[in-house]
């Protein structure tokens, strides 16, 4: 049994587009490491909010303007895709700074906690025709391609059954429980529930268990969602225990098994019918790491760009919505109110 290689985009094809970063934190320096490394993409300025961050961002990753106003980058000529990768809390207001100023946006995940907000940003990116795409990286990894061939080519039959995890203990990072910024059902669960959503679409029922902690926030959850075609998917998410990020999807007539961990480059494997099939293997072997595999989603980015795509088709704006309803619906279960 052999498994397709993944179609990638050639970065030396796509526009070489000229970006902006809104709040350089921690996501937005692995962003740069890797637009540098692995793509023709050209970073000209950084905007930071916190006095002092935009010029040290700067300096790091050589780009030669650093500003103490999100406006002014927004404002200016030599921008012309604008990464949001602020808090969820301040992705609204800074991605329709940038959409008014007429720029691309990519927007960091998960897009917004707020539906009504998620919905703005795409109707005004669509007005002024300009592309909006949350940053939804693992979409566009080699092996979620390849995963997506089988899927295709029906190597697995009809898939019924999707498990996935991602368990970190991530008790001392602030962000992860701030109401409206964090949530690990919304940081860490929107990569489980954006799985279930390529493999099944909008789930017909969902339920929750929930060990609340003593603010509302989650500190553990397993989900259950249920479609009408009897598909069924399990999700546990944790911001307490470490454990490997598996996910698996199984169909009718065998099952495709993603690497650990599942949303970073790694490996996917084909097993045909039966219990403990053998199971045969592509592995990532082009030496792009971790959060380097931001690359992927930011050559597909300029190639949309090129094409004049508004929306991503590996992610349109509806599978945004969808992936954020189901976030939303299973917060809701366990008194967690976002929008
Ligand atoms: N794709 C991935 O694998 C991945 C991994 C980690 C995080 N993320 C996502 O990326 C986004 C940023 O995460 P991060 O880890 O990079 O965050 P971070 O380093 O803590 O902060 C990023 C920026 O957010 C703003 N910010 C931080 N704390 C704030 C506060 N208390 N009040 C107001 N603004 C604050 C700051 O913007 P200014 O500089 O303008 O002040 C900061 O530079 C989130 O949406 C997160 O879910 C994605």
């Amino acid at each position: 049994m052999s498994l397709p290689e993944p179609r990638l985009i050639d970065p030396a094809t796509v526009p070489s587009l000229r970006w902006g970063i809104l709040g350089p934190g921690w996501i937005a320096d692995q962003f740069a490491s890797t637009v540098r490394a692995n793509t023709t993409q050209r970073i000209v300025a950084v905007a930071s909010q916190t006095p002092g961050r935009a010029r040290a961002f700067a300096s790091a990753h050589d780009i030669p303007v650093a500003l103490s106003r999100y406006d002014e980058l927004v404002e200016r000529d030599d921008v012309d895709a604008v990464y949001i990768a602020n808090l969820p809390s301040g992705h609204h207001d800074a991605a329709m700074l940038a959409i008014n100023a007429g720029k691309h946006v990519l927007i960091e995940k998960p897009l917004t906690q707020v539906i009504a907000q998620a919905e703005s940003i795409f109707a005004r990116a669509r007005a002024r025709r300009v592309l909006a795409m949350e940053a939804m990286w693992t979409r566009y990894l080699p092996q979620v391609d390849v995963a997506r061939q089988l899927l295709d080519a029906g190597a697995i039959g009809a898939p019924r059954l999707v498990l996935a995890d991602f368990c970190q203990d991530n008790r001392s990072l602030e962000r992860m429980w701030r109401k409206g910024d964090g949530s690990p059902l919304w940081d860490m669960g929107i990569y489980p529930i954006a799985l279930c959503q390529m493999v099944f679409g909008e789930p017909d029922l969902l339920d929750v268990r929930a060990i609340v902690r003593e603010d509302g926030l989650d500190a553990e959850t397993t989900s259950y969602l249920g479609y009408a075609n009897g598909a069924r998917a399990t999700f546990t998410v944790s911001g307490v225990v470490d454990v490997p990020a598996h996910a698996l999807i199984a169909g009718d007539e065998g099952v495709i098994e993603f690497g650990q961990p599942f949303f970073a480059p790694s490996r996917v494997g084909l097993a045909g019918k039966g219990f403990n099939s053998p199971m045969a293997y592509w592995v990532d072997e082009s030496g792009i790491r971790g959060h380097g595999g931001l690359a992927y989603q930011v050559n597909a980015f300029a190639d949309y760009v090129g094409r004049g795509l508004l929306e991503s088709p590996l992610q349109t704006h509806e599978d945004s919505l969808a992936c954020l309803r189901v976030a939303s619906a299973l917060a809701e279960r366990f008194g967690l109110d976002g929008s």
